[in-house]
């Protein structure tokens, strides 16, 4: 990234960190865009099976995930960042992991009851209820987390070029740009 600029030479997502995060972003949307509306849908054995594999699968590449981004990246906030802004975005990346765990979780829950025959007993609504939850906060995280992406974009620190592969930064350094 030398063309770039100082400000860029740090360590930045490799190709399969990007890979993954955007994977991710489709599968999410997915997951959502093919929610449970209520809870007889889950009658329908193959509507079930597909739930219950899809929420296993999204749990298995979620916990993949997490393992390789925390053994071998490292964040691309610049080192001269306020302590507290890197405490923020470890937060929202943190809660982030652990709402999805969450949603998947309570998710597989309600299915394993379901499947023992619990339907309408306080225990299921108590799961379900949880799993509105962290379907509510992840949306509030992802808000913030893309609005942060955004005001990095504005502020050009190469943040948002470390993992969005449109709307590239450019850099301030006119010296490096060979301008
Ligand atoms: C990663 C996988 C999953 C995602 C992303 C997901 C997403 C969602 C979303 C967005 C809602 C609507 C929440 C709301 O309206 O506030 C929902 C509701 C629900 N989900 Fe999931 N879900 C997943 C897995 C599962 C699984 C495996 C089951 C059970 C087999 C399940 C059962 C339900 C039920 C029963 C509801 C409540 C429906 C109602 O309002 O009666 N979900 N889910
Ligand atoms: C248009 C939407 C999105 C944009 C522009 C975006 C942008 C970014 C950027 C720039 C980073 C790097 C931040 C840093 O290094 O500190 C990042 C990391 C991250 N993003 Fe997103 N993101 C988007 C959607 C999402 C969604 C929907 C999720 C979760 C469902 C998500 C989860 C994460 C997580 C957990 C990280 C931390 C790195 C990792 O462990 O993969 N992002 N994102």
């Amino acid at each position: 990234m030398k063309a770039l600029g100082d400000k860029f030479e740090k360590p930045k997502y490799s190709f399969l960190a990007m890979f993954l995060h955007w994977c991710f972003v489709i599968l999410f949307a997915f997951g959502i865009y093919k929610q449970v509306d209520d809870i007889s849908q889950l009658e329908d054995i193959s509507f079930f099976r597909a739930e219950i594999m899809f929420a296993s699968v999204f749990l298995l590449f979620l916990v993949f995930r997490f393992f390789y981004m925390t053994k071998t990246q490292k964040t691309s906030l610049p080192d001269n960042v306020p302590k507290y802004q890197k405490f923020a975005a470890k937060f929202v990346h943190f809660s982030m992991y652990a709402c999805l765990v969450g949603i998947a979780g309570s998710g597989l829950l309600i299915g394993y009851f379901y499947s023992l025959g619990f339907r309408d007993e306080f225990l299921v609504t108590i799961i379900i209820g949880a799993h509105e939850f962290f379907v509510s906060v992840i949306y509030w995280l992802i808000s913030i987390h893309v609005i942060a992406a955004i005001y990095h974009r504005l502020k050009n620190d190469g943040v948002w070029s470390s993992m969005v592969p449109i709307w590239k930064e450019r850099s301030t350094n006119s010296k490096d740009d060979g301008r």
